[in-house]
């Protein structure tokens, strides 16, 4: 393959955990500290995808809900991943929903960080968080494994600089290229259908550059990209290797997790969109009519 056009591109870093344990508050925490004040106007505003600048390296990181009912999004969660940070409450311990986590990165392949939260308060220990997670095959390299552990406090700010340093080590190793000439692709980080604006898909580029103009497919959607605004709220002309930002101009909601490609004409857009969606309704009519038929 012709790999001319190849770049080095940021990392993408996927943050998972228990529900509560404080995946957002230290996403917004990271934000707030590694944005330029002023330049971000919507800074207070919470959003599920950002690139934040480590001392001239980029890094964007994903959210994603811990509740149960979020396990599919989890696992899809893991294939934009490039490194993945499991957040363990510091008092709280590993949980039902950090087991499925742990399960989800190991089968991933990527590599994980263990960010050992809420370690501003009292009740957090350490040791416990690493010994729980040493009986599941996640031992910490003080510990003679291969897993780092870094204490953070999403209210304090402690420990955030460790982890990005520990995020851009790991992703080094990877060496992450992408072509950024090529066709678009990607994938919907979250959706949703927003009163006069219609379906907004907050999409992470994972090669080519995506345009305002280019002819989409996520999924069982489609559309003309009408309008992109970046992670800061700017409305932008495109969004390049590993950036993220709010998509306007598909035909309907597309589910989170669905791959984005670019497509050479709005026809073919459609016709691949519409043919998928149609086999996703046979499907889901022929799964009901086993069940009547059981
Ligand atoms: P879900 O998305 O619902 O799964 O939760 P989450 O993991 O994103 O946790 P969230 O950031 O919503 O934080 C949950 C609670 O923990 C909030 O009340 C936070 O203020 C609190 N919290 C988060 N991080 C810290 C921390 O470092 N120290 C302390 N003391 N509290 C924290
Ligand atoms: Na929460
Ligand atoms: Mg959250």
């Amino acid at each position: 393959i012709d790999d001319s056009n190849f770049v080095t591109r940021p990392p993408v870093v996927t943050i998972m955990g228990h529900v509560d344990h404080g995946k957002t508050s230290l996403l917004d925490k990271i934000r707030s500290a590694k944005v330029a004040k002023g330049e971000a106007g919507g800074i207070t505003q919470h959003i599920s995808a950002y690139t934040v600048d480590q001392n001239g390296q980029k890094i964007t990181f994903v959210d994603t809900p811990g509740h149960a009912a979020f396990s599919e999004m989890r696992s899809r969660g893991t294939e934009i991943t490039d490194v993945i940070i499991i957040v363990v409450a510091g008092d709280d311990g590993v949980k039902p929903q950090t087991e499925e986590v742990i399960s989800h990165a190991k089968a991933s392949g990527c590599p994980i960080i263990v960010a050992v939260n809420k370690m501003d308060k009292e009740s957090a220990n350490m040791d416990m968080v690493k010994a729980q997670m040493a009986e599941r095959e996640m031992t910490p390299v003080d510990w003679g494994g291969d897993v780092e552990f870094i204490g953070v406090s999403a209210h304090t700010g402690m420990g955030i600089d460790d982890l990005l340093e520990n995020i851009l080590l790991q992703s080094e190793v990877l060496e992450l290229k992408a072509d950024p000439s090529a066709k678009a692709k990607g994938a919907v980080v979250e959706s949703l259908l927003e009163k006069g604006r219609g379906p907004v898909a907050t999409i992470i580029v994972q090669n080519g550059t995506l345009k305002v103009g280019d002819n989409i497919v996520c999924d069982t959607t489609y559309g003309r990209v009408k309008a992109i605004t970046n992670d800061q709220g700017k409305p932008v002309k495109q969004l390049g290797l590993s950036e993220t930002g709010n998509v306007l101009g598909l035909n309907e909601v597309p589910v989170s997790g669905a791959v984005m490609v670019a497509q050479d004409s709005d026809k073919e857009a459609r016709e691949i969109a519409t043919t998928r969606a149609e086999h996703a309704r046979a499907k889901e009519l022929s799964k009901s009519t086993k069940v009547s038929l059981e």
